[in-house]
């Protein structure tokens, strides 16, 4: 396999921005976009450099030339974009949330291993330098034993946009406490031992504000907040006996330093991981990897870890009353 050659689902905004990381790796071909909408195919394939457009989604994942497929649809439709692009036989780098529900990840995991295809969530975060860097810390024990972790993504979203939308599996859990839960989970373990949690569900029938509690055997928890009602604050803490771990940007997704404090305010440690575009780069790079090493899956993000996730997203949105009107 020369160059990679990309098939993006959906020409959105996330797509666009996946597209301008594609086109700073040299083995990324930007191959073919797919979209409901010819017209905006072919702006978005001119915009970003891409050979071809297509009118559909069908077109896209039957193109036999196409090694692997992005998509960036809305989360309610992941699942139907997942299956599409699977059973045309194609390798799939999945937006998170993965799907609306864990019972949906698992369905989508099972058909790529029966398929022997690559399937991964593009949690980018988990990809990139400085997070790698800052779990690396923690699992070698730099600040001790991990004992509290507090994690936000609060940002104030303008009504009309799609997190207030019922219909395509709104709300900021999925959409941005995925990141905080996803990062306390990497921390401290995906099977908490007790979980408390709140939200306020807005007029549109979608979690406004979250705040989760999760507790471990150990004594150690984790505070986890998100919302889409609020002035912006993302941030990400981590305590241990002998330190704290700290990051200059908002929260780890978009991170390029971080350093490791002791109690006597000794650096401990210091690492820089910048950008080479705009962060997702990173996944896209893991991605090839694996495609390059006849991987089925990342270690960077497992699926175990990534269908943890959804269970725990699942979990949080029962004890709240949350159900999608078209969730079966
Ligand atoms: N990793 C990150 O940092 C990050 C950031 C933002 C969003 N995301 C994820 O990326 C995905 C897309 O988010 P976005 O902000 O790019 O959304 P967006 O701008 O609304 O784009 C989504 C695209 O999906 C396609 N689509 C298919 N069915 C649709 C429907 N029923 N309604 C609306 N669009 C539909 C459309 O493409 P066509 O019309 O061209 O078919 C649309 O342009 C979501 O899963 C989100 O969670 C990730």
């Amino acid at each position: 396999m020369n160059q990679i050659k990309w098939g993006l689902m959906g020409a959105g905004r996330m797509s666009g921005w996946f597209a301008e990381a594609l086109s700073i790796l040299p083995d990324a071909n930007r191959n073919a976009i797919g979209s409901r909408d010819f017209t905006k195919g072919k702006q978005f394939a001119k915009t970003y450099g891409f050979q071809k457009a297509y009118a559909s989604y069908e077109e896209l994942v039957n193109d036999p030339e196409i090694d692997i497929i992005y998509i960036g649809t809305p989360v309610r439709h992941h699942y139907d974009s997942l299956m599409l692009a699977l059973n045309a036989e194609k390798p799939v780098l999945c937006e998170k949330a993965l799907t609306v529900n864990g019972a949906q990840a698992r369905e989508a995991y099972a058909l790529a291993r029966k398929k022997n295809l690559f399937f991964m969530e593009a949690m980018w975060m988990k990809c990139q330098p400085a997070y790698r860097k800052m779990m690396e810390w923690i699992r070698g024990g730099l600040i001790g034993d991990v004992m509290s972790v507090e994690a936000r993504f609060h940002t104030k979203s303008m009504n009309g946009h799609r997190l207030f939308c019922h219909e395509i599996a709104g709300g900021a859990l999925l959409d941005l406490g995925i990141y905080p839960l996803t990062a306390a989970c990497d921390i401290l373990g995906y099977r908490p031992s007790e979980i408390t949690s709140r939200a306020a569900i807005g007029k549109e029938n979608v979690d406004y504000t979250n705040s989760t509690l999760l507790s471990y055997e150990n004594g150690s928890f984790a505070s986890v907040a998100s919302g889409l009602a609020l002035e912006k604050m993302i941030s990400l803490f981590v305590v241990g006996t002998k330190g704290r771990i700290c990051t200059s940007k908002e929260f780890f997704f978009q991170a390029q330093h971080v350093e490791a404090i002791g109690y006597d305010d000794a650096l401990l440690g210091s690492f820089d991981g910048p950008f080479l575009k705009n962060g997702y780069e990173f996944e896209a790079m893991e991605a090839m990897d694996c495609l390059r090493h006849q991987k089925t899956q990342s270690d960077l993000v497992p699926p175990d870890e990534s269908l943890a996730m959804m269970d725990l997203l699942d979990t949080l949105r029962a004890k709240w009353g949350l159900k999608y009107d078209f969730e079966i």
